[in-house]
């Protein structure tokens, strides 16, 4: 009889991360944690998964992913296994906004959001290992700029600030595969889909594939037999990809610990 593995999903409320909790949750063997930070979509969210796949195994967990204390909170308290993390959470407000502790949103959230879930969920992967991250990012990427990540001195566009968080988040990637190879757990990175979302109409496109399209690749990376081991990469639609961010290590290592001094 197989164990049962526990699944995280960020961002389990929106339209690609319902899909990916509905993809592992329908797969036998998975209990799936959706995260969110508004408990009557949580709880709506968890009613539809459990309805939709007929997996009990279903819950949610509370935390604003752009502030550092929560995640910490949250990691501390889990008293689960887990043997998949799916950073999926992301935002891209038209205006530059900032959190609470004044640093700009989408690099609180889809940067720093993403490292910090890694940083402090490592030692429960650690304890379930084999276990596995699932990063989704995008191939919209580009023009990180970590002189100013918090476009203090760059004119802000959501666009631009949206592509160097999806290019840190392919880079982040691989620092962690790098850190992480030796412990049997894997981290994998992909573009999920052009799904029509919140996100997606912020950019300012519409999207074509369905949010199940969207989230066919990073629940396979989350649980294919096929990706078993298989670290540091990116992928798009199932295929790995050749992600020219990642190939500077320098700057990986730079990127690194500029997100840890956060
Ligand atoms: N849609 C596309 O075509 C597309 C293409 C390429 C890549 N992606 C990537 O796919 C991922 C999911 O995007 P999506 O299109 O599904 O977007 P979405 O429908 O707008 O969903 C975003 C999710 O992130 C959550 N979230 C945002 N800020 C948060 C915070 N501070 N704390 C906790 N949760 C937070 C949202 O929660 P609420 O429900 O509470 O707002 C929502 O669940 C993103 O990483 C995005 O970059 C999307």
């Amino acid at each position: 009889m197989h164990s049962l593995k526990t699944a995280l999903i960020t961002g389990g409320t929106g339209a690609i991360g319902k899909a990916i909790a509905r993809l592992i949750a329908e797969k036998p063997g998975y209990e799936v944690i959706i995260l969110a930070r508004n408990p009557n979509k949580a709880e709506d969210t968890v009613d539809y998964l459990k309805n939709v796949t007929g997996n009990q195994q279903i819950s949610y967990v509370l935390a604003n992913l752009s502030e550092k204390e929560e995640i910490k909170k949250l990691a501390g308290l889990w008293d689960k296994p887990l043997h998949v993390l799916v950073n999926n959470a992301g935002v891209t407000p038209r205006r530059r906004e900032e959190t609470p502790e004044g640093i700009e949103m989408q690099w609180a959230t889809n940067v720093l959001g993403y490292f910090r879930m890694m940083k402090y969920f490592i030692p429960h992967l650690k304890k379930s290992a084999p276990a596995r991250i699932v990063n989704v990012a995008s191939y919209w990427a580009g023009d990180l700029d970590m002189a100013d990540p918090e476009f203090k001195y760059r004119h802000y566009n959501n666009n631009t600030a949206y592509r160097q968080s999806k290019q840190a988040d392919r880079m982040l990637t691989v620092a962690f595969a790098d850190m992480l190879k030796t412990h049997n757990i894997t981290v994998n990175v992909c573009h999920p889909g052009d799904v029509r979302s919140r996100l997606s109409t912020d950019l300012g496109f519409g999207g074509h594939e369905s949010p199940e399209e969207g989230a066919d690749t990073p629940a396979w990376l989350a649980t294919s037999p096929e990706v078993e081991g298989v670290t540091g990469k990116y992928f798009e639609h199932r295929h790995m990809t050749n992600c020219p961010f990642g190939q500077n290590k320098e700057q990986v290592e730079k990127l690194f610990e500029l997100c840890d001094k956060y």
